[in-house]
């Protein structure tokens, strides 16, 4: 095979085969296709498109292109939940131990954050001692035991993945359905997951800025899910603003232990309900979506879902009295409030813009290398459709740094205003099972 004629046979848009895929994903991982070969072919593909067959081939090829996680010794389904990327994205925390408590096994594999968007494991950091370095033995034994365990990204997942996607970002050719989808694919099944519940966003915040390039990118991925055997459904949610109130490390943990608790704001909520529904579905502990939502009602109302998350504290680590006493968690030194410069409805709050001021504060990496400040960060006090009077708090900045010029410019230039009423934003817009 030489890959020449592969690029031509893409090109000139006709199918490729199984093996194919397999010799152009293996040739370009091991080194011998080149990037100038592999760039001319990625290209192809962005304007020639891949039929649900070659999507699958292509994910498969890249899932076993590196480690493999085998999760087979964990009891019942591992259903997986990936999110496109937000600001303020508190649902993880949530509904890891949210689902955990219906009995669906959580074996979570999670990632820091870059730039505007936090990750996971940061966020888990903010509870004192808690870590994220679990053996694969411990990691399989605390899952079978209690359902729930969270370990940061290690070994050499889909090496396939990270050369091709640097090579995009510098190709032009990281924008393309096909290749967006088998990213994401082939990482959760290298990650051992039997089904995946998908969150792709959509709004300015988001990777699609349009619904139907989102409901696009949904089909893709379920597509694909479907053909490889993993039970896949996806929901489009908005992330033209930020979700819940809470941006910046120890805020969003305070913000999960809320939710859990039944106090949450309503639209982190609401998202963790219909994921968390889906998840139950797929991980077969109820057959409908209104039975799995009514179990994870029942689960915050009789306070095991807090019990779940204050057991997976307490099994890696961290100091599980947290729960009952947020005043644990990292407090920032200075507490200060954005006052409304104008009366109005708020019409827009561009969630990337936010989360960039919260990053200025140190709640996010603006490198690889930068180091986070686990206390510090956002509390919004009004959304979307909110009215606010001039003086009014529109937010609550959380520094220790008493100079926030720069991230109160960005919070007042994110935020638009109307004198008409405007109606609130509908949160999840279309549900995505085939
Ligand atoms: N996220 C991924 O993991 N891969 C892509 O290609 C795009 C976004
Ligand atoms: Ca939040």
């Amino acid at each position: 095979m030489r890959m020449v004629d592969l690029i031509e046979k893409k090109r000139d848009g006709h199918e490729l085969s199984t093996e194919e895929i397999r010799f152009i994903v293996s040739g370009y991982t091991n080194g011998e296709i080149a990037d100038y070969q592999m760039s001319s072919f990625l290209m192809a593909v962005f304007f020639q498109d891949m039929s649900e067959r070659e999507r699958a081939d292509l994910t498969m090829a890249m899932a076993e292109s590196g480690d493999q996680i085998d999760l087979s010794a964990i009891e019942g389904i591992k259903v997986d939940k990936h999110s496109t990327g937000g600001v303020g994205d508190t649902t993880t925390l949530v509904l890891g131990p949210l689902v955990a408590a219906c009995g669906v096994p959580v074996a979570k594999m999670s990632g820091r954050g870059l730039g505007h968007t936090g990750g996971t494991i940061d966020k888990l950091e903010a509870i004192d001692g808690f870590h994220v370095e679990l053996s694969t033995k411990d990691f399989i034994r605390q899952v079978n035991e209690h359902k729930l365990a969270v370990i940061g990204q290690s070994g050499n997942l889909t090496p396939a993945d990270k050369k091709m996607y640097s090579l995009r970002d510098v190709t032009a050719t990281v924008n393309s359905i096909p290749l967006i989808a088998s990213s994401i694919m082939s990482k959760k099944i290298a990650a051992g997951a039997d089904a995946i519940v998908l969150d792709v966003k959509t709004g300015e915040g988001a990777f699609m800025k349009t619904e139907e390039d989102a409901k696009k990118l949904a089909h893709a991925m379920v597509g694909i899910g479907n053909a490889t055997g993993r039970k896949t459904m996806a929901i489009i949610s908005d992330m033209s603003q930020p979700l819940g109130f809470a941006i910046g490390n120890a805020l969003e943990v305070k913000e999960a232990i809320e939710t859990l608790q039944g106090k949450g704001p309503e639209d982190l909520t609401e998202l963790c309900l219909v994921l968390g529904s889906q998840m139950v579905v797929v991980g077969g502990k109820a057959d409908t979506l209104e039975e799995a939502r009514a179990m994870l009602e029942g689960v915050i109302k009789d306070g095991s879902a807090l019990e779940a998350f204050r057991q997976l504290i307490e099994d890696q680590g961290g100091n599980p009295a947290v729960v009952d006493d947020l005043s644990l968690l990292p407090q920032a030194k200075f507490v200060t409030e954005l006052p409304a410069k104008q009366d109005g409805y708020i019409s827009f709050m561009e969630a990337d813009e936010i989360g960039t001021a919260a990053m200025v504060l140190g709640a996010g990496r603006a490198t690889k290398d930068s180091v986070i400040d686990l206390s510090v960060g956002l509390m919004l006090n009004k959304k979307v459709g909110d009215f606010v009077k001039k003086g009014e708090a529109l937010a609550t900045i959380y520094s220790n740094t008493q100079d926030l010029a720069e991230c109160q410019e960005m919070l007042y230039n994110s935020i638009e205003y109307s004198n008409e009423p405007v109606e609130a934003i509908q949160l999840v817009s279309a549900l995505i099972t085939d």
